[in-house]
């Protein structure tokens, strides 16, 4: 789950770590006001900043400098509304502008390849930290971090002189960097990042931006984080009921509704239906749904209902390959979730393409035939089944 800048910002200030004062506004008038309260408070510049889930806000107009409270007014309406790569914006930061003497780039993350962790840290930082990275990469240092022996203040300290900091800097980055490291490994974090970590004019060094990955994996540990962090109104609503339901559910933007028995089959059925669609118009996978091993009627009737409640769905692809729970299972299971799913007042009225395969193959298949679903049309081979799949999304050819 990554987080807005503001609750990085929020989850910085918990573990001492120096952030300027800022509130969140939904509107120009609660930018105003905001504004107003910081003047009030010594600071009449205020930063407005776009509150969204990608980097490189400052360089699209995201981030804007506002002299006074009619100023953050002006520059809040600009802003809310704007769309960045994609994402609209819904709200903005607004908070007290610092007076920066140096900008530098700071971070921590997961390195998947070299399996470990890695801190990265320049004194080049700010807006054009990947130029710096891609033009003058002796610029960036990286180094390794054990996840034994972790950051201590001395290791900070040579993490921030490796990345080229200046002497004054040091002392308030080494701090910066051990409480970040904090932050990383007691919320399970992926990466940190501030770019910029600056030094102001008068000496200190701050967070001035922050991006934070939390791990999803070690949700069960980290009670609080759903609750306090998830955007609720950006959850795609049949992700989030497939997500009630424990099912591993991910919306596309096809037309053929995917499921299967496996997070690999469930993958290399997207890639077979997105090729042999491509002679049907472009047909696509409309979802990734993977039912896991065990494939109850409950389970496949949850899973059917989630994948037709999505109205660019016109064909749906059961792939199957039957192991510990048995093809013959799975057939039952399909059958009773038909039924289940018509007694709910939810009539499956859209083509099943069932694939089945693996353990008591042909005893499942005997189960769907002796059933003689109207919808349900079996073939044996993943890749006609697949094209069936594409074909009737794109016709409905009976
Ligand atoms: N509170 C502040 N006071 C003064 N200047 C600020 C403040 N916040 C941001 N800035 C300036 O705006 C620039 C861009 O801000 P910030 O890094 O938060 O957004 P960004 O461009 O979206 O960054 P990224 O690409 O890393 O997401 C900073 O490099 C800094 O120069
Ligand atoms: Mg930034």
């Amino acid at each position: 789950m990554d987080l807005f800048e503001h609750q990085a910002k929020e989850l910085f200030a918990e573990y001492g770590i120096a952030v300027p004062r800022g509130k969140v506004a939904h509107t120009p008038e609660q930018a105003r006001a905001l504004a107003e309260e910081f003047a009030a408070a010594g600071s009449s510049r205020v930063v407005v900043k776009a509150q969204v889930k990608t980097g490189g806000r400052g360089k699209a107009g995201g981030v804007k400098v506002a002299d006074d409270a009619s100023d953050a007014y002006g520059k809040a309406t600009d802003i809310l509304g704007m769309d960045i790569k994609g994402h609209t914006v819904h709200k903005v930061l607004i908070e007290e502008a610092s007076s920066i003497a140096q900008e530098y780039y700071f971070s921590f993350l997961l390195d998947r390849a070299n399996r470990t962790f890695l801190a990265i840290c320049s004194a080049e930082g700010g807006m054009d930290i990947e130029e710096v990275a891609a033009t003058t990469p002796d610029k960036v240092a990286k180094i390794p971090v054990s996840a034994l022996t972790g950051v201590d203040r001395a290791r900070a300290r040579e993490i921030a002189e490796a990345g080229g900091l200046p002497a004054e800097a040091l002392d308030g980055a080494a701090e910066l960097i051990e409480k970040l490291w904090m932050v990383f490994v007691d919320e399970d974090a992926t990466l940190v990042e501030v770019n910029p970590m600056i030094l102001t004019s008068d000496g200190r060094v701050m967070a001035l931006d922050g991006k934070v990955t939390l791990d999803d994996n070690a949700a069960f540990r980290q009670a609080d984080h759903e609750e306090r962090f998830a955007d609720k109104a950006a959850e795609d609503p049949l992700e989030a009921k497939a997500k009630a339901k424990d099912l591993n559910y991910v919306k596309l933007d096809g037309t053929v509704g995917i499921i299967g028995n496996g997070a690999g089959l469930v993958m290399s059925t997207l890639d077979v239906v997105a090729y042999a669609g491509e002679e049907f118009g472009g047909q696509k996978p409309a979802n990734f749904l993977d039912i896991g091993g065990g494939a109850s009627a409950e389970v496949m009737a949850d899973g059917l209902d989630i994948v037709l409640s999505d109205p660019d769905v016109k064909s749906v692809f059961v792939n199957v390959f039957g192991g510990i729970t048995a093809c013959d299972a799975v057939a039952n299971g399909i059958v009773s979730a038909v039924k289940l799913l018509g007694e709910r007042g939810e009539t499956v009225d859209r083509p099943l393409v069932v694939r089945l395969d693996g353990n008591n193959a042909a005893l499942g298949r005997q189960i769907l035939t002796d059933a003689n679903i109207a919808v349900v049309e079996q073939v044996d081979t993943m890749d006609e089944a697949a094209r069936r799949a594409a074909e009737l999304a794109a016709g409905s050819v009976r």
